[in-house]
């Protein structure tokens, strides 16, 4: 799909835009509905679509439209940012040590480190679209990447601000956003490990 964009943008009208980079499925910037779907368009292949019908290609919904398929993304990014989606630890390794985490402590958040970033959860979202305080899938994705990571120290203060009214709670379990993840991310599931563990105090 993105080469059947950048053919009618290089030959057929340049003033179509949209957002791409990697064209490997790695950057996140070329999330869009293709036929009514979240995905990334340089990781969906027109064989794979019915071609006996045009395709319809749309920009994400639920952030504010800018021109054609480029939405303001800086609202996804704002929630993301406010899950503070870094290590946090009180205690510094030794000179010249790793902070060192068993394979099994690893294994907990290996799916949710695997997000790009491409908003294509979110903007699946039904809450999302109807309330954009919702910190939406993306954020609490990555909020669980550092909340169950053993070498972090600020899993509380996630959790604390994922248990606000527009945060985990919000989530009325659709599955949207699991089925929308290009990279095949349990969205869903996260987003139950985070409340389960507020509920458990962590
Ligand atoms: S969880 Fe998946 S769909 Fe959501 S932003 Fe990350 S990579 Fe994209
Ligand atoms: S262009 Fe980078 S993910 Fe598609």
């Amino acid at each position: 799909m993105l080469d059947a964009l950048h053919k009618i943008k290089w030959e057929v009208d340049g003033s179509l835009s949209f957002r791409r980079s990697c064209a490997h499925g790695i950057c996140g910037s070329d999330a869009m509905r293709i036929n009514g779907r979240n995905r990334l368009a340089c990781k969906t292949l027109i064989k794979d679509l019915d071609i006996s019908q045009p395709i319809y290609v749309e920009a994400i919904k639920g952030l504010p439209l800018e021109k054609d398929l480029i939405v303001d993304m800086e609202p996804f990014f704002a929630s993301y940012r406010e899950v503070k989606p870094f290590l946090i630890s009180a205690t510094e390794p030794e000179p010249g040590k790793e902070r060192v985490q068993s394979i099994v402590n690893r294994e907990i958040f290996d799916d949710t480190t695997k997000c790009i970033l491409c908003a294509a959860c979110t903007s699946s979202c039904p809450v999302f679209w109807t309330d954009g305080q919702y910190f939406g899938p993306a954020a609490i994705v990555n909020a669980h990447r550092f909340i169950f990571d053993s070498r972090d120290d600020a899993g509380d203060v996630r959790l604390d601000i994922l248990n606000d009214k527009e945060g985990v709670w919000r989530c009325r379990t659709t599955f949207n956003c699991t089925d929308a993840c290009p990279r095949g991310i349990q969205v869903t599931q996260a987003i139950a490990e985070v409340k389960q563990a507020i509920l458990r105090g962590k």
